[in-house]
């Protein structure tokens, strides 16, 4: 296992968005701080800085993170996906998690927004068809002032519909 010396900074190489990024972060900086300041990418935002508003999540390998609880030296090599990321093959498109809460008004000041995205994109790829309830409790993990939460469920299983919808077309 790799030693993190406290004084130095240290390189760190990660894939972020499918891209391979190199940046420097002393031990104790946080992904979230390494992300946003190191390596320019502001999507995801800070609220809390402890784990508990959601505002920072992004995907470490897959996987639904909040980024102000892991350290910039623990994500070296690791794939990160932000918010920047989400349609990245169709660039200046939005997609369709993005174009539902653009539809049903899931967003107002849009701090919390980045953050449940990446939580809704992880849900999504393990509960294809969830229920409100489902969706409500994956959400119980983000705080959103000033929305309110139902236009974001509205929003979520929106998605969830149209995409079994889609898959049932293809497998026609
Ligand atoms: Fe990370 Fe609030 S800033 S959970
Ligand atoms: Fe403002 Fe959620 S849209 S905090």
């Amino acid at each position: 296992m790799k030693r993190y010396d406290k004084a130095v900074k240290h390189v760190i190489t990660l894939t972020l968005n499918g891209m391979t990024r190199t940046g420097h972060a002393e031990s104790r900086m946080l992904l979230v701080d390494f992300l946003r300041h190191e390596l320019g990418v502001t999507g995801t935002h800070v609220g809390c800085e402890h784990g508990v508003c959601g505002a920072c999540t992004v995907l470490v390998n897959g996987v639904a993170t909040r980024s102000c609880l892991q350290l910039a030296v623990q994500s070296d090599g690791m794939h990160i996906e932000t918010v920047e990321g989400l349609n990245r093959d169709c660039p200046g498109e939005l997609g369709d998690l993005q174009q539902a809460f653009k539809s049903h008004h899931a967003l107002q000041c849009g701090f919390c927004t980045a953050g449940i995205l990446m939580s809704c994109t992880d849900f999504l790829k393990r509960v294809s068809m969830p229920t409100r309830q489902q969706v409500t409790e994956m959400l119980s993990g983000h705080l959103c002032r000033c929305t309110g939460y139902t236009n974001i469920v509205d929003a979520v299983m929106d998605v969830a519909t149209q995409r079994m919808e889609k898959k049932r077309v293809e497998h026609a």
